[in-house]
């Protein structure tokens, strides 16, 4: 069932690059490389029926090699990153495509239960014209141990949709010499949808 938008939805700030500046690269850009792996993660937002979605805004966030986050309340005892910033931004194109350059994410401790660790994992955020059309998911590495210990990832019932948060590693993303790629497309809605967290759902981790 479609929900009818009303004005409340439809006005209100409007995500576009002029008031976003996007920044694909979410190491600083101080000449200094970030620590780590260096991969690309590219990919397409898709309505249910496999169509673009394009001038989306996706932002992700993410925690550095070491599995720390840029946040002062991530104590964890891992090393902090100074030329890592851990924010990406950009805006998906005529083909709904995205495409990020980073560093894979670390495993880090999350004290949910005993000697519980979250696997390698990129937050994303979705914004489509407005605040009420906010998703916000999370992509995980193909082959990952931690995946079948971890509650949030499993806390999406059905086994196939648990599948489409997961990246599928892409030769053809890979650049020779230089970073890894990774393919992530997200589908909106649909038999297909990519599995969303709810609105006030934990995003900390
Ligand atoms: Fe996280």
């Amino acid at each position: 069932m479609r929900i009818p938008q009303t004005v409340t939805e439809l006005h209100g700030p409007r995500f576009t690059p002029d008031k976003f500046p996007p920044t694909d690269n979410i190491q600083l850009t101080d000449g200094h490389e970030a620590q780590g792996e260096r991969i690309i993660v590219q990919g397409r937002v898709l309505d249910e029926n496999g169509r673009p979605v394009p001038h989306t805004m996706v932002e992700i966030w993410q925690a550095n090699a070491a599995g720390r986050y840029n946040l002062p309340r991530d104590t964890h005892d891992a090393p902090l990153d100074p030329h890592f910033r851990g924010t990406g931004r950009v805006f998906t194109d005529e083909d709904g495509g995205y495409r990020f350059i980073t560093i894979k994410p670390g495993a880090y401790p999350w004290g949910n239960h005993e000697n519980a660790w979250r696997p390698n994992h990129i937050h994303f955020s979705l914004f489509g014209p407005g605040y009420a059309t906010r998703l916000v998911t999370q992509m995980y590495f193909p082959g990952d141990p931690l995946l079948a210990l971890d509650p949030i990832y499993q806390c999406t019932a059905d086994a196939q949709a648990r599948e489409r948060l997961i990246a599928a590693f892409d030769l053809a993303i890979t650049e020779p010499n230089w970073a890894l790629g990774y393919r992530f497309n997200i589908y909106l809605r649909g038999r297909h949808a990519t599995p969303m967290e709810d609105e006030d759902g934990d995003h900390d981790h």
